[in-house]
């Protein structure tokens, strides 16, 4: 098994009051094979959330396990190694480039967990290739490419760590469409080639209706809903969760009440067309 939480709370310390962030949180996720998206409003404790997975944060009451590590540690033990288990990728991660080449910068993570510069070089130049960023690229500045680029840099910094577990929080946010739809194919792809664990934070609910298998809703802090996207698309109290529907299901809802198009579950655009045309050529 891979991530487990057991009625884990955290509250953000302030100097007068503390701030509850999550709530009595139980959830287990598979060490392979799972592909979940993590949605609710903003400041609904998505980010926190996915910070205990690999021990940035700790929990102020409950526990953890993470690759049989227990979290808060039992003792002073050295819990830095899960920080390379399960690779989190924040928001605007370019933000946080800084070498001179981006060779380097790929390669900075697999050294710091004591890979050799030869081990570093090959684990950074196979995560350059995943995520699409040409060899002649190797020895520019990672300042002096595109926005999108610079992403996909920073994204390959951590997969050259081989983490187990790839946790992404809000990795489409700001990217134009087609930058988008490049990079959650190759989240796809990443998933489907190694049957990795993918992690991803969202508002995009287009990108969970298409990619995610599992969804988890948090609500103020609290995890309101766990399972199949389907069953969240479907589920009778699905306005309770105060989200939006995917545009293909809005869609079909709309057909219905107005050309009485009988309603059918359907969770991307091209499945979409091909309904719309199966029915109208009834
Ligand atoms: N460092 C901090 N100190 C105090 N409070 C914080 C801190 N970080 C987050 N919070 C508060 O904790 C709550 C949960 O924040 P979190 O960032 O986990 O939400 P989120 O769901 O990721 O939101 P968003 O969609 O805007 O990214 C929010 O109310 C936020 O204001
Ligand atoms: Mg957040």
């Amino acid at each position: 098994m891979g991530i487990q939480f057991n009625d884990v709370s955290f509250a953000y310390r302030g100097l007068r009051v503390n701030y509850d962030a999550i709530g009595h949180i139980n959830l287990t996720i598979e060490a392979k094979g799972e592909f979940i998206a993590i949605v609710g409003h903003t400041g609904s404790g998505k980010s926190t959330l996915v910070q205990h997975m690999n021990a940035l944060l700790l929990p102020s009451s409950g526990t953890l396990n993470v690759f049989s590590q227990q979290l808060p540690p039992k003792k002073k033990e050295k819990i830095n190694f899960l920080r390379q288990k399960v690779g989190l990728v924040f928001q605007f991660p370019e933000y946080q480039l800084f070498e001179e080449t981006i060779l380097k910068d790929i390669m900075f993570g697999p050294k710091n967990f004591k890979s050799t510069e030869e081990e570093a070089k090959e684990k950074a130049m196979k995560a350059a290739e995943v995520v699409g960023i040409d060899a002649s690229l190797y020895e520019q500045s990672p300042f002096r490419i595109s926005g999108g680029q610079m992403r996909r840099v920073a994204i390959a910094g951590i997969l050259a760590m081989e983490p187990e577990i790839l946790v992404l929080d809000e990795p489409t946010r700001g990217l134009d469409p087609k930058g988008r739809k490049d990079l959650m194919d190759m989240f796809k792809g990443i998933h489907e080639n190694d049957n990795k664990t993918i992690i991803m934070i969202t508002h995009d609910m287009d990108l969970v209706s298409e990619y995610a298998k599992r969804v988890i809703v948090l609500d103020q802090g609290h995890l309101v809903f766990d399972g199949t996207k389907e069953a969240l698309f479907e589920h009778p109290a699905f306005e309770s969760f105060h989200l939006d529907l995917p545009t293909p299901l809005k869609i079909l809802k709309h057909l219905e009440k107005t050309a009485g198009i009988p309603y059918k579950p359907v969770y991307d655009y091209t499945s979409l067309l091909s309904y719309l045309k199966e029915v109208s050529h009834e």
